[in-house]
């Protein structure tokens, strides 16, 4: 039997991580890192971890539960990628994406729809963390600018947005590292889930005035108002930062660049030490760079992708 190869992109959350859990909307985009796994059918299995059986259950699970006829093979496979790990740009989203498509298509002889995959990737990423809204994997899989809202369990609004972001706004972004977050994104989530029952009211006020934000964040790239963009970039932080989300040391660092932009943490974030990746919005790039590159600061430039999940071979 031949390989199979499939690829995904990473994503940038410009709105709404977290709320997203609690059923508020969240705009996201896709960005041109991707990750790629490769299944070459082989006599035995070699798993190359101890997470990858687990992943490989939730595909065989998900075939039971459709009473799919389907058969095990076996194989080895290859996993390339250039998407920062462990620091909130999807790349285990597109991990669970790449390897649901991969196996459902070994195990079962034929091409499956994105949805379908999707709904396999979205209960793999459980076993990341348990609390996952599925917004990173449908952005991986769909690719592009999405607008998504966990209604329930069973439905899910994942709207794929007909404009695109300014290209000024593109042009003006930047995707700064503050360092790889101590805890994971599913102890995140756990973080806000014991502050929501502690302070519900207040916690839902602030998933409500997130909500707001993101809606305004959409507005400002449709009516490509850079300033009302900037504004809600700042909210959004501010109400990251209230749900303790964010680093003493992001915060810090936000704050000596403050005369080159703003940004705001993308992800899952991270408290004790960092928060993984910034979306910094500045307008004077050049003169942003050069100061990074003064306080040794990797960066990236923040480059959209309307490629989903692709089947390579
Ligand atoms: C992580 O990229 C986004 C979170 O909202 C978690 C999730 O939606 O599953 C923090």
């Amino acid at each position: 039997m031949k390989q199979i190869r499939y690829s995904a992109p990473g994503k940038v959350i410009l709105s709404g991580e977290h709320a997203v859990v609690y059923g508020k909307p969240a705009i996201v985009c896709a960005i041109d890192k991707r990750l790629s796994i490769t299944f070459v059918p082989s006599k035995k299995t070699i798993y190359q971890d101890e997470i990858f059986p687990q992943l490989e259950k939730s595909v065989v699970h998900f075939l039971k539960i459709r009473k799919e006829t389907y058969k095990k093979m076996a194989y080895i496979y290859f996993v390339e990628s250039t998407i920062p790990i462990g620091r909130g740009l999807g790349s285990s989203a597109a991990y669970c994406a790449v390897i649901s498509a991969g196996l459902l298509e070994l195990f079962t002889g034929k091409e499956w729809k994105k949805e379908e995959i999707n709904i396999c990737a979205y209960q793999m990423e459980k076993y990341f963390h348990k609390n996952a809204s599925g917004v990173d994997t449908s952005t991986s899989i769909m690719g592009g600018l999405i607008y998504y809202r966990k209604e329930f369990e069973f439905l899910k609004t994942i709207s794929s947005l007909s404009f695109t972001i300014p290209k000024q706004f593109v042009n003006s972004l930047l995707l700064i590292d503050s360092g790889k977050p101590e805890e994971t994104t599913g102890e995140m989530v756990q973080n806000v889930g014991i502050l929501y029952n502690k302070e519900s009211e207040k916690v839902e006020k602030t998933m409500n005035d997130i909500e707001k934000t993101t809606k305004r964040i959409v507005l400002s790239m449709m009516k490509e108002d850079p300033s009302f963009f900037e504004e809600n970039i700042i909210n959004n932080q501010l109400l990251l930062e209230k749900i303790g989300v964010v680093s003493n040391s992001t915060k810090k660092l936000l704050f000596q660049i403050k005369k080159y932009g703003v940004g705001k943490i993308t992800g899952g974030g991270g408290k004790n030490n960092s928060s993984g990746y910034i979306l910094f919005y500045s307008d004077n790039l050049e003169k942003c760079k050069k100061e990074l590159i003064k306080r040794s600061i990797s960066f990236m430039p923040f480059v959209p992708s309307y490629r989903g999940l692709i089947k390579e071979l």
